[in-house]
């Protein structure tokens, strides 16, 4: 399906920790969402006029629901944060490439998401296990501290355990083995103390292909970490956007790798990301 402007119907909303909110809406994007894609939503107020871009938390295809978890962090998100049940609101979706799930066949995947790039990291972790074609999932989460946890994550991800879904700091594990869960929080409230790195050492999480999202300062130690440990890593660049659709280049990114087409070293991340293999980006 190609990206349209729709009306979506709130389904329910939430406030799930500080700040943060969870947000299902009805619509038929949900079909066609892949783990990593994102959605763009309109403001009502006039003045808002640019979409504000939030990734796919999770996608119910069977009930036709995209779930959306995002940060109040300006104007616009504080203004999603007042929806209720009933609501309309325009969408554009879905957009962006979504993570290459097929990299992670016959591999071991470790799932790196950090702050408010937590939420797309769900529905590749439940898509990797529907696929079950990867040799297991081990997903790793960096919060500022305790009081950001989001339970609800563990909940879904190893919904067949019913005895692990509150040890995640110590590392949790779903009962078929496919799936393990490890938090790591920056003020060592919860989990390991440190970042999604400093739990990978030092829980010895091993894995040949990483899928991540987080902030910048995260992406980037992870590209240096891929690169020392010679393991494949594909990075999703949550980075500012204007029109989200490849025509004000608001967006852009530095490659490595000169775009066979347009001949530089730059690429748009709304339409030819926001995924791409950490080599081929400069950041
Ligand atoms: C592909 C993509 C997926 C995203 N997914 C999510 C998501 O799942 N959940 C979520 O909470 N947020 C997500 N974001 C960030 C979200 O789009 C912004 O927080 C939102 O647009 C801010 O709008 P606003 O009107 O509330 O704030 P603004 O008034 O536009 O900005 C408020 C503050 O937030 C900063 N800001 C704005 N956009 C970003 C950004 N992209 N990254 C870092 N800081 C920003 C501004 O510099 C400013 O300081 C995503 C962004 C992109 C590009
Ligand atoms: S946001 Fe306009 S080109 Fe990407």
């Amino acid at each position: 399906m190609s990206k349209k402007k729709t009306t979506a119907t709130v389904y329910s909303q939430t406030q799930i920790s500080e700040g943060i909110f969870d947000l299902w809406l009805e619509t038929d994007l949900a079909e066609d969402a892949k783990a990593g894609q994102f959605v763009s939503l309109f403001c009502k107020e006039g003045s808002r006029l640019l979409p504000r871009p939030i990734s796919i938390c999770e996608a119910d295809k069977k009930a036709g629901r995209i779930r959306l978890v995002y940060r109040v962090a300006g104007q616009g998100t504080a203004e999603f944060s007042n929806l209720v049940k009933g609501d309309s609101v325009s969408v554009l979706g879905v957009l962006g490439n979504g993570f290459p799930l097929e990299e992670a066949d016959g591999k071991k995947v470790i799932v790196m998401g950090g702050g408010i790039g937590i939420p797309p990291m769900l529905q590749t972790c439940v898509s990797l296990k529907e696929r079950g074609e990867s040799e297991g999932v081990t997903a790793v989460l960096g919060y500022r501290s305790e009081r950001f946890l989001w339970q609800d994550f563990s909940d879904v991800l190893l919904q067949d355990d019913k005895e692990s879904a509150a040890s995640e700091g110590a590392g949790s594990q779903s009962e078929n083995g496919a799936c393990s869960l490890y938090a790591a929080t920056e003020d060592g409230s919860f989990g390991t103390p440190g970042n999604v790195l400093d739990a990978v050492s030092q829980q010895s999480i091993q894995g040949d292909v990483i899928f991540a999202c987080g902030p910048m300062p995260m992406l980037r130690a992870i590209k240096k970490f891929a690169e020392a440990n010679n393991i494949k890593a594909f990075i999703s660049l949550e980075e500012r956007m204007a029109c989200g659709v490849g025509a004000c280049l608001g967006c852009v990114c530095k490659t490595t790798k000169e775009d066979d087409h347009s001949k530089v070293y730059n690429s748009r991340i709304c339409t030819d990301g926001p995924v791409y293999p950490a080599e081929d980006v400069a950041i």
